[in-house]
């Protein structure tokens, strides 16, 4: 039987979901599209949560990086993910809040370990050329204080108003799209 459009939007928002919460899952990273200067920005982020409420996506960075530069400049993402087991891809469009040393940022420092927070320690910066191959973390020692990492920590949220699923099947594929349109999601078949 098919899956009415209803179905479709929610199948979109629990995949979501529950790859923000399980590591291996296909959904737990996705590809980020910014708008950079004169062309678009794509790389690999980790879906760090997901409000299925709120339609919001959440990701975590280096807030010295490129994607940044490009998020400020036009606070705009495209998301794409694709479940290669299910045959299933979701894009997903919205605008998006940078929080740095606020509230919001704070309450997500508190779930980044350890390990995790050295990661933004870079020095130099993320895509500083360098003379030899350097995670710029070697300055580090085990009297560090990772709260310095929390300088350069951002979390990202996109509050998502444009949805786009495709299910590939051997008996037909299926493609939908839903917008949000005056505050209600409109869903619509269109031809894969
Ligand atoms: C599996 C995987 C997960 C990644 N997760 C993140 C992430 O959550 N946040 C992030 O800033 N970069 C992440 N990266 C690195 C980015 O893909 C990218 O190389 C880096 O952030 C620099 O991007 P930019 O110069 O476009 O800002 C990840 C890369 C891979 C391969």
């Amino acid at each position: 039987m098919e899956d009415t459009l209803s179905e479709v939007f929610t199948q979109c928002w629990g995949k979501l979901l529950y790859g923000s919460l399980i590591n291996d899952n296909a959904f737990h990273t996705g590809v980020l599209g910014t708008q950079g200067e004169g062309s678009i920005g794509m790389r690999t982020v980790v879906l760090r949560a997901v409000k299925p409420d709120e339609k919001q996506l959440v990701f975590y960075t280096d807030k010295r990086s490129s994607k940044m530069t490009d998020l400020t400049a036009v606070p705009f993402a495209n998301w794409l993910f694709y479940d290669g087991s299910e045959r299933v891809q979701v894009k997903l469009l919205g605008n998006t809040i940078i929080h740095h040393m606020d509230e919001v940022s704070q309450s997500h420092w508190q779930k980044v370990n350890g390990d995790a927070r050295k990661l933004y320690m870079a020095v130099p910066a993320p895509s500083t050329s360098t003379d030899y191959p350097t995670d710029g973390l070697e300055h580090l020692n085990s009297g560090s204080n990772t709260e310095d990492a929390y300088l350069n920590f951002a979390v990202v949220i996109t509050t998502v108003d444009f949805i786009e699923w495709l299910s590939l099947k051997k008996d037909g594929h299926r493609r939908a799209q839903f917008k949000l349109i005056d505050g209600s999601w409109k869903g619509q078949w269109i031809i894969p």
